[in-house]
């Protein structure tokens, strides 16, 4: 087995004028991971397949313009509130708070999402690399003021990627806020185990451990409904491949364009479940074995399939980035659950800590 070991290097200026710099976390397993402080964007991340040929396997880019001049989010840490917010408001304690309204805007039913306009995804975090025993990875810190895109309090925030000797990338999210303040925090990878410019995911195999999903109004915010996903095309309980009926004649899949939905993980508080870290599902990827268990402590998941019908960006290795090029599996509690009271609360009291874990395992099937 190999030593755990990390480079650290530069990583260019953002748009915001911050200096940053990119991570290359050698786990002792094999498998690299190259993140930035840049809001722990995933850079590269190199897994075996079943023949141990190593592949980057993450939609990215070589620096921070490209995130700064398309979709901010490809691999980010999200927060303050990651997903969406209806209208960009809500009640705590008898006050109602105002955020921006911007995605979904153009169609006139505009909501807050990933945070607002500048989310804690375009900051460059502090950043602490270490190596203990098998393990190496690093700490980020970010302080978000009072008040930060319209949000109450100031929260102290540490996000720490660690990477197991067993090939596990370990995100351990902690914030600690001085007033009471909504965090739903998450991480915004997107796979493709053929490779970041391997083409459409459609024929990996996910795997999602849900009986219900959110439907959402046209604005994609949930109805309120909890709907099971049998007979729908959203029961992956058994494994199904992506593109299997993502096109089906569907009005939720219509709304999404393909999925971009919440699932409650039946695990999970929400469905009733005792909670602590549980198996959310799975990826694989069939012509070459890669694959990745999702577990968390969160009780939901978002899958999204990136379903923009074109995106004029390209990525690393200079090709264009196509229609549903990657897969985000994000651990989450419910979008708009700060205005669902019977949903599991995402409110943070003030000096209380938020404390949730997310590991993606990687493997060959
Ligand atoms: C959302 C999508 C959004 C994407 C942006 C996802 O988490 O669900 O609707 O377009 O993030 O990168």
């Amino acid at each position: 087995m190999a030593t755990a070991s990390y480079d650290v290097v530069d990583f260019g200026t953002t748009k915001y004028g911050e200096h940053a710099k990119k991570y290359i976390l050698k786990g002792a397993g094999g498998v690299v991971l190259e993140v930035s402080d840049y809001g722990g964007k995933v850079v590269r991340l190199f897994t075996p397949d079943r023949d141990g040929r190593m592949k980057d396997v993450v939609v990215g880019f070589d620096d921070p313009s490209g995130w700064d001049n398309g979709d901010p989010y490809w691999g980010c840490i999200i927060g303050r509130y990651g997903n969406r917010i209806a209208a960009g408001k809500f009640t705590m304690g008898g006050v109602e708070y105002r955020l921006p309204a911007l995605n979904n805007a153009p169609a006139g039913i505009g909501c807050n999402l990933h945070g607002g306009a500048r989310g804690w995804d375009a900051y460059v975090w502090g950043a602490e690399p270490f190596v203990t025993g098998d393990d190496v990875g690093v700490v980020f810190t970010h302080v978000s003021p009072d008040g930060d895109e319209g949000f109450p309090g100031r929260v102290a925030v540490k996000v720490t990627y660690t990477l197991t000797a067993a090939n596990v990338w370990r995100v351990d999210y902690e914030a600690v806020p001085d007033r009471e303040t909504p965090i739903n925090m998450t991480q915004h990878v997107y796979f493709n185990f053929k490779g970041e410019a391997g083409g459409t995911i459609e024929d990996h195999v996910l795997t999602i451990a849900a009986e219900s999903f959110t439907p959402t109004d046209p604005g994609q915010i949930p109805t309120g409904e909890v709907r099971k996903v049998a007979g729908t095309p959203f029961d992956f309980r058994k494994g199904m491949r992506i593109g299997e009926m993502i096109n089906a004649n569907d009005a939720d899949l219509e709304i999404g364009k393909g999925y971009d939905h919440n699932w409650v993980l039946d695990g999970g508080i929400m469905a009733g479940g005792a909670g602590g870290l549980i198996f959310a599902g799975s990826l694989v990827c069939p012509l070459n074995g890669r694959s990745v268990e999702v577990w968390t402590t969160e009780p939901c998941l978002q899958v999204y399939t990136a379903n923009w019908a074109s995106y004029d960006q390209k990525a690393k290795g200079g090709e264009h980035l196509s229609f549903r090029c990657g897969v985000a599996l994000e651990t989450q509690h419910a979008p708009d659950s700060p205005n669902r009271p019977e949903w599991p609360t995402t409110f943070v009291k003030a000096g209380a800590t938020y404390r949730t874990t997310t590991e993606f395992r990687f493997g060959v099937a």
